[in-house]
């Protein structure tokens, strides 16, 4: 399994903070937004991963992430030329995934919760076997996201993008496990009435064939959305709530490199000395501990 994370868009809902730079790129606390859903892909177990931006902001994230191999992953890049919907990185990504199953996270989905890797790789197995897997997660106001409708056996009903009468209250978070047919389905997609492409539409594929697959997120778990400044600001403040509190760090990615085994606990030192900051000599702690 192969990973993408979609890191494109204007981020228009936070003007004047997203004008010049990448929404994906800010802090969210202590680290890049980017680190989270990162984050995400690793506890999958996934070590290739395609970062699709603008062209204007790809070579930051390059900077910022370089080609993975200091976290013993590999990362590729690739430029969206317009932003046309999130069901295109299965376009884009055609040659990167080269006939793998793939997983599509969005740059600014944060995910937060026990047994999350456990969720994940369950994901990945199911996706494995063929078909989709989505998530579902309760929120009071699902207007803003694709709804997901099930029976009480869990079988999908209906999905829906941005619905204005939801037929629940289940928002599908922007985590998506697909079986080796992605590309090709995405390619056969028609733009919605907004002009996108649409992943809810690549969703609905899957349903109609009968192999889509939605895994609920319990209520103990965090979704974190970033979309504009208030919901950022809140993301910022729980992230430094829990870590503050536990001494453990949030997504924090040169950690998930050493626990999966992918960096030795020497390099893991080694990248916590080039940062003079708590969150380098956390890793230097770490590196003391019992992987
Ligand atoms: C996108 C998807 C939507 C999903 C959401 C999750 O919406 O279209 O189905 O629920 O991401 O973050 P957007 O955030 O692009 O409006």
């Amino acid at each position: 399994m192969k990973g993408i994370i979609l890191a494109g868009g204007s981020a228009t809902r936070l003007y004047p903070l997203s004008k010049a730079i990448s929404k994906q790129i800010m802090p969210v606390y202590d680290k890049p937004m980017i680190y989270y859903p990162l984050s995400a892909l690793m506890l999958a177990g996934i070590r290739e991963v395609l970062i699709i931006s603008t062209p204007r902001d790809l070579p930051m994230f390059e900077e910022l992430l370089g080609d993975g191999s200091r976290l013993g992953m590999q990362f590729s890049y690739k430029v969206q030329l317009v932003p046309n919907g999130l069901a295109q990185a299965f376009v884009l990504g055609k040659e990167f995934l080269n006939g793998e199953p793939g997983c599509l996270i969005l740059g600014d989905n944060m995910f937060y919760g026990q047994h999350f890797g456990h969720m994940l790789k369950e994901a990945v197995a199911s996706a494995q076997a063929g078909g989709a897997c989505i998530f579902g997660y309760e929120v009071a106001d699902p207007r803003a996201y694709g709804v997901v409708e099930f029976d009480a056996e869990g079988k999908v009903l209906s999905l829906e993008e941005k619905p204005a009468n939801p037929k629940s209250n289940y928002a599908v978070p922007g985590l998506y496990f697909y079986d080796e047919t992605v590309c090709e389905k995405a390619a056969n997609l028609q733009p919605s009435a907004r002009g996108e492409y649409e992943i809810t539409d690549l969703n609905k594929l899957y349903l109609n064939e009968g192999t889509l697959k939605v895994k609920l997120f319990s209520r103990g778990f965090a979704w974190l959305d970033t979309g504009n400044c208030d919901s950022l600001l809140e993301a910022g403040n729980f992230i430094a709530t829990i870590q503050n509190r536990q001494g453990f760090y949030v997504s924090c990615i040169e950690e998930i490199a050493w626990r999966n085994g992918w960096i030795s606990t020497d390099q893991l030192t080694a990248l916590g000395k080039e940062m003079k900051t708590n969150y380098g000599r956390y890793l230097e702690r770490l590196a003391t501990l019992n992987r």
